[in-house]
């Protein structure tokens, strides 16, 4: 082969290997992205905890890369995990459990199944990490993050422009107060007692994060849980299809947290809260090929983590036609269709009063 040749097949593949390089080194939208909240988000916090609420085994996990043992409440992956792809991250953000050494710079997720804005919500199951006790965690990745850099001013900047995401109050009700047995909260408080003394405590959490230097913070409300199979199954539907009474205890709730966004948008500076309208995202919307919306994919267990999927069985293999993957948990696809409307709305309704790609772009 002649050299001029060997030189175009030189310039060839360095440009090639340019192109690779600058697709693998494709930044973020935003340098870093911090997951708060439940087992909606969580990815393994609770793998080693003890607690029924678990999902590191069969059925679960059965579509997603690195099998069952993941951690995540479905069968694939889980809203923040596709809100990190949506961002253009490279790599799943890692859980506080296991998070070590500089890659806790681009993020970390605290997500705790069946942990609430209350501290005792979810204790029938076991441990869990509740919202306060994953705002400690994050106390302990900012001095991480301290560390890491060697100067406070560059990490205060960093925390500054990272994403935060929050998604807590779902067990407050269905595993706090509709569970009058256990807790004594629907003794203590009205519904809409409740719904206020909730939303004071999750003001001064949510205050608490911007004082760590949160400033872009996506709040989602709290979904129709008296349309999850577990609360019809307990209590019946009403001609909604669901259960009522639920649904209206959590409006009480999600009433009290659109004022409350904008009160925080007020009153500190630069914070840029966000209310994610998970009501809205799950009712009605583009095209898909849901055909299952009250029934849950998996064979779900009547004992031990009653609602979760039963240790082994095999769950359908339609599982892109259903909204449930177990009792309270949306499959993959469900999570996939509610992260791609809260990055992009599809209703005015969906995002007050932005979305989340309009909340990455703001200063
Ligand atoms: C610390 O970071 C700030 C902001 O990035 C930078 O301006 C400053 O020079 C840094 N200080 C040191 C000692 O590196
Ligand atoms: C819903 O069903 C319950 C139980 O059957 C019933 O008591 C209640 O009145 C119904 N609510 C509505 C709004 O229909
Ligand atoms: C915001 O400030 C107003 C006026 O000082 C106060 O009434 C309100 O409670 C504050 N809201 C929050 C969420 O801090
Ligand atoms: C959330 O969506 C529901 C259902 O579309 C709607 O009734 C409600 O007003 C929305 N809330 C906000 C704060 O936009």
């Amino acid at each position: 082969m002649s050299s001029s040749g060997n030189v175009v097949i030189w310039f060839i593949l360095m440009v090639s290997m340019f192109i690779m390089i600058s697709m693998v080194e494709g930044e973020p939208q935003v340098p870093c992205y911090f997951i708060f909240g439940d087992s909606v988000v969580d990815n393994g916090n609770n793998n080693d905890l003890i607690t029924t609420a678990k999902a590191n085994y069969f059925p679960y996990g059965i579509d997603f890369p690195t099998g069952p043992e993941n951690g995540r409440f479905t069968n694939g992956r889980n809203k923040a995990d596709f809100l990190a792809e949506l961002i253009e991250f490279d790599n799943f953000i890692p859980p506080f459990a296991t998070a070590r050494g500089p890659e806790i710079l681009k993020g970390v997720n605290y997500g705790s199944g069946v942990a609430g804005i209350r501290d005792e919500t979810g204790y029938r199951w076991g441990d869990r990490i509740s919202m306060n006790r994953q705002l400690l965690n994050h106390q302990v990745t900012i001095l991480r993050i301290n560390s890491i850099l060697r100067n406070v001013t560059a990490a205060k900047s960093l925390l500054n422009k990272c994403l935060y995401t929050v998604d807590m109050g779902n067990n407050d009700y269905l595993n706090n107060y509709l569970q009058p047995k256990y807790y004594p909260t629907s003794l203590l408080y009205t519904p809409e007692k409740f719904a206020d003394v909730l939303a004071q405590q999750f003001s001064r959490q949510l205050k608490t994060l911007y004082g760590y230097g949160a400033r872009k913070v996506a709040v989602s409300n709290i979904g129709l849980l008296g349309c999850l199979p577990e609360e019809t199954r307990v209590f019946g539907r009403n001609a909604s299809g669901c259960v009522d009474f639920i649904n209206n205890y959590v409006q009480l709730f999600n009433d009290k947290l659109k004022p409350l966004i904008d009160d925080l948008n007020t009153n500190l500076s630069g914070a840029r809260f966000t209310y994610i309208n998970i009501t809205s995202i799950s009712s009605g919307g583009p095209a898909n090929d849901f055909t299952v919306f009250d029934k849950p994919c998996c064979i779900v267990s009547d004992t031990i983590a009653k609602g979760q999927c039963q240790e082994g069985e095999i769950p359908c293999s339609n599982r892109n036609q259903y909204i449930f993957y177990d009792n309270f948990h949306p499959t993959e696809v469900a999570n996939l269709a509610t992260a791609k409307r809260s990055y992009n709305a599809f209703l005015p309704t969906d995002a007050h009063p932005m979305d989340i790609s309009q909340l990455i772009q703001t200063q």
